[in-house]
């Protein structure tokens, strides 16, 4: 089961997440790191930002590989993921941008992209830790409902929710591309640690099956049971349907007393 800390608003649980990934790359400075879009990470890459700036963290050797990639949007439109992970990971980190990769949405045989992406992730030696969102209907990455839980990064159709939720990035629903390239379920449980967040009562039916109810690619997000390392990070709101909720609060107060870490 993953650790699961209940926080007040995301930016406590920026600074709970962005605690574990500076001490990830202070641990190791070549740490590969997973990489997401979306709202969600927002409130971490700020934390680790400021982090990395006050306490001179030595970010030079850090590699990132994003999550996902729309399909068919050039890399220089300004909300395709390159451009999104540019913005607000590579730039305010100050990490080498050769060394963060996005999958291939554009080019010749884009159906092999997949495939050279999941080779890059492991030429770099596997990612070490992944920071995830989750949908609204339950999907990590672009992994929509019905995804094997094996799966290797390849095209998907988006689904009609997950176009909706992201029409506030676009002029309009019509402009949500359809299509995406997306790691897998497979690929994302090969990443040695993984750090989900999530807030809101829009999430809330969402992680609560994915935490509490059967490992099933009708909620992808439930891959996260079978992950030997996994800590989630809530807010009230996002946690309101798990019925564990007292025994979470508990068990992290208690983590607490026994190993304090200075969050
Ligand atoms: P959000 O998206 O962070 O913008 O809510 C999460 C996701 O779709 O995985």
């Amino acid at each position: 089961m993953a650790e699961v800390i209940i926080v007040r608003d995301p930016i406590e649980a920026g600074r709970v997440a962005a605690a574990i990934f500076a001490q990830q790359i202070i641990a190791n400075p070549a740490t590969v790191l997973g990489l997401a879009t979306g709202s969600t990470p927002l409130s971490t890459y700020a934390a680790l930002a400021t982090m990395v700036r006050e306490d001179s963290i030595d970010v030079s050797r850090v590699r990132g590989f994003a999550l996902d990639e729309y399909l068919a949007v050039p890399p220089e439109h300004p909300e395709s993921y390159r451009s999104v992970i540019t913005r607000e990971v590579v730039e305010p980190l100050g990490l080498i941008p050769e060394h963060v990769f996005t999958p291939r949405g554009t080019g010749p045989d884009i159906t092999r992209a997949g495939a050279e992406y999941e080779a890059m992730i492991t030429e770099a030696g596997g990612v070490d830790l992944q920071i995830l969102g989750i949908g609204s209907n339950g999907h990590v990455g672009f992994n929509e409902p019905g995804s094997s839980l094996a799966s290797t990064t390849r095209i998907k159709a988006l689904a009609e929710q997950t176009r909706a939720d992201n029409a506030r990035f676009f002029g309009s629903l019509e402009e949500v591309p359809t299509h995406c390239i997306t790691q897998g379920l497979g690929t994302i449980l090969r990443a040695r640690q993984l750090v989900l967040l999530a807030f809101g009562t829009g999430k809330a039916r969402a992680v609560a099956a994915a935490l509490e109810g059967p490992v099933s690619s009708a909620v992808p997000g439930s891959v996260i049971q079978q992950h030997p390392r996994a800590t989630v990070i809530i807010d009230e709101d996002a946690a309101a349907r798990l019925v564990h909720a007292e025994y979470y609060r508990h068990a992290w107060r208690s983590a607490q007393d026994l190993l304090p870490v200075d969050f």
